[in-house]
């Protein structure tokens, strides 16, 4: 197993913040000004104010009772109402949920973390009735917490630029204390599977009940999610036969769809073996080993699953590694997509989907050497959930993802070579920083495999003709590479998670695009305003519909571009066979 988590650590760190990123005391930049408060039925919460970047936060702020206890593993409680008198202190992050230990001065771990985030333009008081921004975090189901995505950059340009809205960050549960799979948990009535997806609707209904006393709009609501965080706002939009109960109005996916990799049942062999492991390696013998995993120490469960999850690996980095995804329970998640997308069960709500253009580089294999080897990988890849793929449909994929590096990812025809090329050679077999030579084909592979068919897949259903707000859906691609200031971009390209920076304060030593700067925060706020990215970008953007059209996010260079690129190849991955366990 040795180095073979390694992508899969990447993928959950970079989604999660890096170091430089990490926010600052908040505590810092209190003024002296009087703290805002705002009167909820759970109590009095007391924020702070930013003077530099004008806004009042409230950090920390529970929404459901701590998971612990008999509700380990359980759905989240709503909280009792309590006077206005208790005083809730939301002055500093609350604790992030259970997961490998991202050490920080600024927030503690544990498992009572139930808890959000509300930033707003300071002296916003309860009639303003702002339109809202949840966020949800990204970290590949096994970690993620809000303090890593700072709003203040974004609140203060929808000030500025005269539509400001309310950002809200919520937090849920991951790893096994969020998706816990197992005979034992489905047929028990007081544990769930999705654990982590209850927390986010929960959240929701909190925020749909008090938002308003914050000087949001309850009824103009839009998600926003990256990586797993944007499949949690696309499973939201997929769960419950697609009733979002009208708890929200609109979503943003970047680099998501609805699948997480596979998508398996609770009681499917390899989740039943996660559990059996999960509750062996804490100790738990016999009798009903969830009753004992309820009362094992958290510290203790969440070793055993960092451990579990390494051993995962396999040769597949995502999909095979990952012990914990939200599952098909046939209550929340009610069936397959490849059952329910057809029948339209999908929330008819206007949407924002797209990728960048290298989501595979950080995950791909370092390790193949020839062809056969990248064919051994998929192969793992496609038999190891049984899902059915032919030899034929293999055979398929091998040669749609050819042996040719220069089809590979970080792509060339996408400039990125221009500063990708000051430091590696992408024609080169042997592509740097790496010495496999199937590095890119499987970084091209993976990018499409995990989270560009799936963008496809959700965009088809969400502009099925019946639908009522099939023109309010939109697509890009994110092709900029930012470059440090002596020229060099990254060897990466337009990578995973690299156009977050637009929209959260993530200082990673490039320099922004001016234009994308100032436009790509307009369109997501003018689309949080007025459910469509034009009119406060003023970017020609038409809508997917239209002849499935893609806005190309770069630097000097964004246009309309078509959703046409792989095609081939991407039918073959989601051909019907596969469809089902991969959530085609
Ligand atoms: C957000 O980032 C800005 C800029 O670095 C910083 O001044 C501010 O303190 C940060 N906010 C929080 C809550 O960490
Ligand atoms: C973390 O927990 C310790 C011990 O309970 C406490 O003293 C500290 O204030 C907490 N830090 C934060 C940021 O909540
Ligand atoms: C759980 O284990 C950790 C680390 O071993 C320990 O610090 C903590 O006190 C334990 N918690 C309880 C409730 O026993
Ligand atoms: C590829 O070659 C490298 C270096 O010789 C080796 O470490 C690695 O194990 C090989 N990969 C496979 C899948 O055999
Ligand atoms: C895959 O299918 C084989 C043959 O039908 C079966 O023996 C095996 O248990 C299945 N594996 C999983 C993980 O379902
Ligand atoms: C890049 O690599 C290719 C293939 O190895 C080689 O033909 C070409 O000369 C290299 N280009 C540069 C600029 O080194
Ligand atoms: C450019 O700057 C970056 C960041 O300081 C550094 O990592 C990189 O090595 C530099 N590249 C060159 C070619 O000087
Ligand atoms: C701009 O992007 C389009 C679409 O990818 C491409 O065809 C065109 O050549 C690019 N133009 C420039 C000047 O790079």
């Amino acid at each position: 197993m040795r180095f073979l988590n390694l992508p899969l650590l990447v993928w959950a760190v970079t989604t999660f913040g890096i170091a430089s990123a990490l926010p600052q005391d908040p505590l810092a930049v209190r003024s002296a000004t009087a703290s805002p408060t705002v009167k909820l039925h759970q109590g009095t919460v007391r924020g702070t104010i930013d003077t530099s970047y004008g806004l009042e936060q409230f950090f920390g702020i529970p929404y459901a009772k701590p998971p612990v206890g008999s509700l380990r593993f359980a759905k989240p409680q709503p909280l009792d109402s309590s006077s206005s008198q208790t005083l809730i202190d939301a002055t500093r992050f609350g604790d992030i949920c259970m997961q490998p230990p991202a050490p920080s001065p600024l927030y503690n771990m544990s498992e009572n973390c139930l808890n959000l985030n509300v930033v707003r333009p300071k002296g916003t008081s309860a009639k303003d009735k702002l339109p809202v921004m949840v966020w949800i975090y990204g970290g590949a189901f096994l970690q993620g917490g809000t303090p890593s995505y700072n709003a203040s950059e974004l609140v203060q340009k929808s000030v500025e630029i005269g539509k400001p809205i309310v950002f809200v960050a919520i937090s849920y549960r991951v790893g096994p204390f969020g998706f816990i799979g197992g005979s034992e948990v489905a047929d028990s009535d007081g544990a769930t599977s999705n654990a982590g997806l209850h927390d986010q609707r929960l959240a929701l209904k909190w925020i749909r009940h008090n938002v308003a006393k914050f000087g949001g709009d309850k009824d103009k609501i839009t998600l926003f999610g990256e990586s797993a965080g944007a499949m949690s706002v696309a499973l939201q939009n997929f769960a419950n036969d697609g009733d979002n109960e009208g708890l929200w109005h609109a979503a943003i996916m970047d680099s998501g769809g609805i699948a997480p990799g596979p998508l398996l049942t609770p009681k499917h062999p390899t989740v039943e073996q996660s559990f059996k492991n999960l509750a062996a390696g804490v100790g738990c013998k016999s009798g009903s080993l969830l009753k004992c995993l309820r009362s094992a120490n958290a510290t203790a469960v969440q070793s055993v699953a960092n451990a579990l999850t390494a051993q995962a690996g396999g040769t597949f980095p995502i999909p095979g590694a990952l012990a914990w995804l939200p599952l098909v329970d046939y209550e929340f998640i009610t069936d397959y997509p490849s059952v329910n997308l057809p029948q339209g069960k999908l929330a008819d709500i206007p949407v924002i989907q797209g990728n960048n253009l290298d989501e595979g580089p950080l995950f791909a294999q370092k390790q193949l050497n020839n062809s056969a080897q990248f064919e051994q990988w998929v192969r793992t890849a496609a038999v190891i959930y049984n899902t059915s793929y032919t030899e034929q449909a293999l055979q398929k994929v091998f040669k749609l993802y050819p042996d040719i590096p220069e089809q590979g990812s970080p792509y060339y025809n996408a400039e990125t070579s221009t500063c990708a090329g000051t430091t590696t050679n992408l024609t080169s077999r042997r592509y740097p920083p790496l010495a496999s030579n199937q590095y890119k084909r499987s970084a091209a592979f993976f990018g499409d495999f995990t989270f560009q068919a799936h963008r496809r897949t959700y965009l088809k259903a969400a502009t099925l003709g019946w639908k009522k707000n099939r023109d309010k859906v939109w697509s890009f691609e994110f092709q900029q590479n930012d470059k440090y200031a002596n020229g060099t971009g990254s060897p990466l390209g337009a990578y995973h998670g690299s156009e977050l920076k637009y929209f959260f304060v993530r200082p990673d030593g490039r320099v922004k695009d001016p234009v994308l700067q100032d436009k790509m925060p307009r369109a997501y706020i003018s689309f949080v305003n007025y459910h469509n990215p034009t009119v406060l970008s003023g970017w020609d953007w038409p809508v997917y519909r239209e002849g499935s059209k893609l806005l190309q996010l770069k630097g000097g260079n964004t246009t309309v571009i078509e959703d046409t690129y792989r095609k081939e190849a991407m039918e073959a991955l989601t051909n019907e066979k596969s469809a089902k366990v991969f959530g085609f």
